[in-house]
């Protein structure tokens, strides 16, 4: 498996065929990798040039470390298209997870300037401001809180969001969304975040906001979310000279 004579790094060697493993299924999510030692001794290598290919690897999201423990499978990410306007619950369904929602903050406040602005509504007019851990098997992925217009979207209650803001609206009072913005940041978990999404303060997760439009251009919610970056890759089909 692994060729001293060939001009590629020996940790490279190593790190491809730990991920071919990966990838074919022999190492499952969860799995617990053999040691540095163990690696260096069974390919007559030096533990550093083991450490580095684990490393790369960790790096890339393929294994984590557990302090005290060893190097463990990741679960595999999930990839998420860019083109295509989902709820999380149609995006969780379609992937055969069962979707849920921990409701961590529920409210009608007067919008601020920084809410009202790209909501295109009055300041100080009433929003909803719902904050909610979105769970896929009961694992959480996300933090999102939504503003919405309440002047808008009437009506709406803790049950409803519990399930989905997409489906009322859609369904019940025949609002389509039909357009969005969205931004994508890097960044890392803040202590509370990283408790709610289960994961390290300081882990690496992504930052979302979207504003997402009526078919009329009527901004219909202004969303500020924190994907955990183990989990999520984001995927977007690109042509050139278009
Ligand atoms: C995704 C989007 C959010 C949107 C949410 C609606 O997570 N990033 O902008 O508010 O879906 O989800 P649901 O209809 O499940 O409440």
């Amino acid at each position: 498996m692994i060729n001293k004579n060939l001009p590629i790094p020996i940790y490279y060697q190593l790190a491809e065929s730990i991920q071919k493993q990966i990838d074919n299924g022999e190492l499952k999510p969860g799995a617990s990798l053999p040691s540095e030692r163990e690696y260096a001794e069974k390919y007559n290598i030096s533990r550093m040039t083991a450490r580095q290919a684990l490393n790369q690897l960790v790096n890339n999201g393929y294994l984590y470390r557990v302090q005290g423990k060893g190097t463990f499978v990741a679960e595999k990410k999930m990839e998420k298209p860019l083109i295509g306007i989902t709820s999380f619950t149609e995006d969780m369904m379609a992937r055969g997870l069962k979707p849920s929602s921990e409701l961590l903050h529920f409210e009608i406040i007067p919008a601020p300037t920084q809410i009202a602005k790209p909501l295109q509504i009055n300041e100080y007019a009433p929003v909803y401001e719902i904050t909610r851990i979105r769970l896929a098997d009961a694992v959480p992925m996300a933090i999102e809180t939504n503003y919405i217009s309440a002047n808008l979207v009437k009506g709406l209650t803790e049950k409803i969001v519990n399930h989905s803001i997409y489906a009322y609206m859609e369904e019940q009072l025949e609002l389509t969304i039909e357009q969005a913005t969205q931004t994508i940041e890097s960044s890392i978990a803040e202590p509370v975040e990283a408790e709610h999404l289960q994961i390290h303060s300081g882990a690496p997760v992504m930052r979302i906001e979207r504003i997402a439009f009526l078919q009329d251009g009527t901004p219909a919610e202004y969303v500020k979310s924190t994907y955990r970056a183990d989990r999520y890759k984001f995927m977007v089909h690109m042509q050139r000279n278009q």
